[in-house]
């Protein structure tokens, strides 16, 4: 049996979506904390099993039976992240899970500049280990933060933003989910790797400026603002104090370069074209 942690969730949905192309319902386990939130993904022949991250015992039980299991990285951030994704390896493991696919970023590890890469790090190294066996899928970001980091420049103009020259190998999440149904479902193959699954290209901030102009016809452009000011903005909108630490590291992260590699495996995995970030803009 296939398993899927946040199977509500964005790329879960649109995961367990190109499952359901490739293996029958029967084999498939939802895993959920909610499951009113599977909506339409509530298909009858899948088993919905109910866990939080946080709840160990739960997350056992609901590995139950399941020899694949893909685990999507939490949606929380810091110590909460890390102490929920290594609670679903250890549940894993103590279930007799055979394999994880993991949902990582593009450079894990505990010298990233991205906190999330840090958390990611750690959980790759748990899944190791532990022994299993395991895909990692070290994603760039999706398409869809675009919308994020260009705030309201469709309508003023302006990207503000402290990513510097960074650039960013944007990438299509229902690229990535349909990728994931492939892996999780050609048994035996993509045995202890790790994929960097990006974009075809990497686009600078005033690289996505121009895309706005473009694919949108707005007269945009792109301004570099220091981070301290990034900083006072998202205080003064009541941004929580961790995450403005989550959200700064990024933008860090994005001047370093942590999101600008670009690497062909997506489409070798697909075995077609990426979708491409100027058509997702132009449908903005
Ligand atoms: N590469 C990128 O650009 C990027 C961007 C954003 C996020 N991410 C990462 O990629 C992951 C998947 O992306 P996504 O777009 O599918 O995110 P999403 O739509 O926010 O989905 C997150 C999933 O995690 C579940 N979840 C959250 N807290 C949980 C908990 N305590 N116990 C059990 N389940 C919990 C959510 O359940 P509910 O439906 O109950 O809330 C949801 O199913 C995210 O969680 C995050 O780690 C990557």
């Amino acid at each position: 049996m296939i398993a899927l942690t946040g199977a509500s969730g964005h790329l879960g949905q649109l995961t367990l979506t190109h499952l359901l192309q490739k293996t029958p319902a029967s084999q498939l386990v939802a895993i959920v904390r909610d499951p009113a939130k599977l909506g339409t993904h509530r298909h009858p022949g899948i088993a919905i099993r109910t866990a939080d991250y946080d709840d160990t015992v739960a997350l056992e039980e609901a590995l139950d039976g399941v020899e694949t299991l893909l685990q999507v990285s939490s949606s929380a951030s810091g110590s909460v992240a890390s102490r929920q994704e290594l609670n679903v390896v250890q549940a894993a493991a103590a279930a007799g899970v055979r394999k994880i696919v993991y949902t990582s970023t593009l450079v894990p590890g505990a010298d990233a500049v991205f906190l999330a890469g840090r958390t990611c790090g750690a959980t790759e190294q748990a899944i190791k280990d532990r022994g299993l066996a395991y895909t990692f899928f070290r994603n760039s970001m999706y398409f869809e933060t675009i919308p994020l980091f260009i705030g309201n420049a469709l309508q003023d103009g302006v990207i503000y933003y402290p990513g510097g020259n960074g650039k960013v190998s944007f990438v299509s999440r229902e690229d990535i989910a349909e990728a994931l149904a492939i892996v999780l479902t050609e048994s035996g193959q993509h045995e202890n790797v790790d994929y960097r699954i990006t974009g075809a290209e990497a686009l600078s901030f005033a690289g996505l400026a121009g895309l706005l102009n473009a694919r949108k016809g707005v007269d945009a452009a792109y301004l570099d603002i220091p981070e301290a000011d990034f900083v006072e903005e998202l205080g003064k909108a009541g941004v929580p104090q961790a995450e403005i630490e989550f959200t700064v590291s990024m933008a860090a992260s994005i001047r370093a370069g942590e999101f600008e590699a670009v690497d062909d495996r997506l489409e070798k995995l697909l075995g077609r074209k990426r979708r491409a970030v100027s058509t997702y803009i132009g449908e903005l």
